[in-house]
């Protein structure tokens, strides 16, 4: 197994290049199957789950060839319908061939995700959708199964704006008879862009990046070919990394409009944040300010910036609050940046930090994709070595993260455990 080594205290100077983002990429890989023909998928970044994702393509039967960032589908023929439990587990994601597998080959066998590091993750939202759509779906030995002749438009308000469940049923009711309308929509960027794709198929869709989606069924879909969004994620880890080590970088690319919620709170904090023709340049404050923050659902502050953000407000000065309200165990990241010298108190869904002048650094583990960023952000900013182990998290999501991070002058590299 790898391990991340870091000696922090690096203040980062330079330009970093953002890759294409990796909740954007996946849908529209799965959305692919919609299409008899060949698609083509540019600026796909190089993460362990995109891995899983042309695997799981591969397994059902389409054609994938992957070359650098760009992925080619032929889902011409699409003989599997079925999503196997180690896929599934490993990335649950995978549950979005649901809505495409339905409304392509009107059947569908997908392991359910079981629960994850932060929360139990259930796709009942996801179900009842289908179900409105006039699916069957059944359950058996942790298998969904779901069968559909021709789904049929309906109208479908989620209990609450769920991702993955806004982007299977925006797949499955693009291929549907009649209208859909999805109430109650999740709002992300990726879902924008995921009906822009569908559209340049053929799908007519209208109101994504609102609460309310329509979505006039057709018989079928073109092939896609886009490129994928940088990573907005990833941007704003590189905008805290620089905010940490007291430093000057420029965010080539970044999506400034995707990122205002933490742009806000960044700005609260002290660091100034400036729009240059060449991306967002970020330098950091003498000394960050605390500021409270509780994520939510676009375009509030996104939970995936949680873990990170926590790690710079243990260097503020000042008392943050911290509430996390879209998942229900996402402080994994809390006992290890306890070890590393932070002041943290878990009050329930929320978390104290008191500022400190250092942390210091320490062997600590990786628990899940976004807790492994906070623990390599703390490390830049710790005094000494800090060694990050179980790093295969971080892979998931990051693409070469260590080597962008050493170019911008940072001492960390990859070592075997
Ligand atoms: C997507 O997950 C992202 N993953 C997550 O990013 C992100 O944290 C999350 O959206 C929220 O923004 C991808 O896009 C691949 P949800 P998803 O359905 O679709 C509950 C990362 O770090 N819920 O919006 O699974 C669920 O339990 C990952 O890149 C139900 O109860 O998120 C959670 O508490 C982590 N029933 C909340 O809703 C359902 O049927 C949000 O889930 C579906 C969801």
């Amino acid at each position: 197994m790898e391990k991340i080594v870091i000696k922090g205290g690096v203040p980062l100077k330079g330009s970093v290049q953002i890759s294409g983002a990796k909740n954007s990429a996946l849908p529209l890989l799965f959305a692919t199957l919609l299409a008899d023909g060949v698609s083509e998928i540019t600026n796909v970044p190089g993460l362990r789950d995109i891995t899983t994702a042309v695997k799981l393509l591969s397994e059902l039967g389409a054609q994938v060839d992957r070359q650098d960032d760009c992925c080619r589908i032929d889902a011409a023929n699409i003989q599997g319908i079925e999503a196997p439990y180690d896929l599934v587990k490993t990335m649950r994601a995978s549950v979005l061939v649901l809505g495409p597998l339905l409304a392509r080959c009107g059947r569908a066998r997908v392991s359910l995700p079981g629960g994850c590091a932060i929360g139990a993750r259930p796709i009942d939202l996801h179900l009842k959708g289908l179900e409105a759509l006039g699916a069957k779906i059944t359950l058996d030995h942790g298998y969904v199964e779901a069968t559909a002749d021709r789904l049929l438009g309906s109208k479908i308000s989620f209990d609450l704006p769920t991702v993955g469940g806004t982007e299977n049923l925006l797949m499955a009711a693009a291929l549907a008879k009649g209208e859909t309308v999805l109430e109650n929509a999740a709002r992300e960027p990726e879902i924008v862009q995921l009906a822009e794709a569908l559209n340049s198929m053929g799908a007519q869709i209208e109101g994504a990046g609102t609460a309310i989606i329509h979505i006039q069924g057709v018989d079928n879909l073109q092939p896609l070919k886009c490129r994928v969004i940088p990573d907005r994620i990833e941007a704003g880890t590189f905008m805290v990394a620089a905010a940490i080590t007291g430093g000057d970088v420029l965010i080539q690319n970044a999506p400034r409009k995707d990122l205002e919620a933490l742009i806000a709170k960044l700005i609260e904090a002290g660091v100034e944040i400036r729009d240059q023709e060449d991306g967002l340049r970020v330098i950091a404050p003498l000394k960050l300010q605390a500021v409270d923050i509780r994520t939510s659902v676009f375009p509030g502050f996104p939970t995936d910036m949680q873990a990170q953000f926590m790690a710079l407000m243990t260097k503020a000065e000042g008392t943050s609050r911290i509430s996390e309200t879209v998942f229900e165990n996402r402080f994994m990241h809390v006992c290890e940046l306890q070890r590393m010298g932070a002041d943290i108190q878990i009050d329930g869904h929320s978390a104290i930090i008191r500022g400190t002048d250092q942390l210091t650094g320490a062997p600590v583990m990786a628990t899940d994709l976004r807790a492994s960023a906070s623990l390599i952000l703390a490390g830049l900013a710790a005094e000494n070595t800090t060694e990050i182990s179980r790093i295969y998290h971080l892979d998931r999501g990051y693409e070469q993260i260590e080597k962008k991070l050493a170019a911008l002058g940072a001492r960390i590299w990859r070592d075997e455990e």
